[in-house]
């Protein structure tokens, strides 16, 4: 059978693989949101990204992705320092602002953050549920994107009673009810035979034979 009739079988609608079908991708993948600041005081820089990573814990190292075109990629470049705010459920105001392209930079920028400087320097976002410092210690290119790995320098935990500010399907839905009370039996093919484990019960199956 042709692969097109085979993942049409299936229940796949292939899409070119072009920058709409990752976009659209994407989408489906909900995240939290993080506002990136560097420099400080009159020299704050602050975006708001998603495309943030806790690569590894042994050394601490963290990533950030920042487009090409970005004011905060030249400013990271240059100070050599970043921090990550991880948005609380209320902060979307923040977000919004923090991704215009029309928004300051400098002690504009700083007053809206309004939480203070962390070890680095870095301005901190008030009401941010944690924020996590970062030294550069590489810069990759990716594409219209680098990725700049730092090593974790500090780490300030915030409130986060009100949960996290989450970006899904283009915008930010409240996480409610229908979320935590959703059915773990849903829908797929999740029980995996071989090594007797129901992940619908999350737990081993009595009849499963697998260690
Ligand atoms: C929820 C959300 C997440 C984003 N994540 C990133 C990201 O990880 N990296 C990035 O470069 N831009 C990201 N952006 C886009 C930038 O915030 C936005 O394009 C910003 O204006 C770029 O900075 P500039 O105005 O200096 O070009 C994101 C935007 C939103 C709304």
């Amino acid at each position: 059978m042709p692969a097109g009739d085979d993942l049409k079988m299936h229940g796949w609608e292939t899409r070119p693989a072009e920058a709409a079908s990752l976009r659209a991708a994407m989408s489906y993948f909900p995240t939290g949101v993080t506002v990136v600041t560097t420099g400080t005081r009159e020299g704050t820089e602050a975006m708001t990204a998603n495309a943030v990573l806790s690569v590894s814990l042994d050394p601490l190292l963290f990533l950030v992705s920042v487009h090409r075109d970005a004011r905060l990629n030249t400013r990271i470049r240059d100070e050599g320092f970043y921090a990550v705010n991880l948005l609380a459920a209320d902060q979307e105001g923040l977000s919004r602002l923090f991704s215009s392209p029309e928004r300051s930079s400098g002690l504009p920028a700083m007053n809206s953050l309004g939480g203070g400087f962390g070890v680095t320097g870095a301005p901190l976002a008030a009401g941010a549920m944690a924020a996590i410092e970062c030294e550069v210690e590489a810069v990759h290119p990716g594409g219209d994107h680098d990725l700049f790995l730092g090593r974790v320098v500090a780490v300030h935990m915030g409130d986060a009673r009100k949960g996290p500010l989450v970006f899904h399907e283009g915008s930010y839905p409240t996480l409610g009810g229908s979320q935590r009370a959703r059915s773990p039996e849903g829908s797929g093919a999740f029980v995996d035979s071989v090594r007797g484990f129901d992940a619908r019960m999350g737990r081993r199956s009595p009849r499963g034979g697998g260690r």
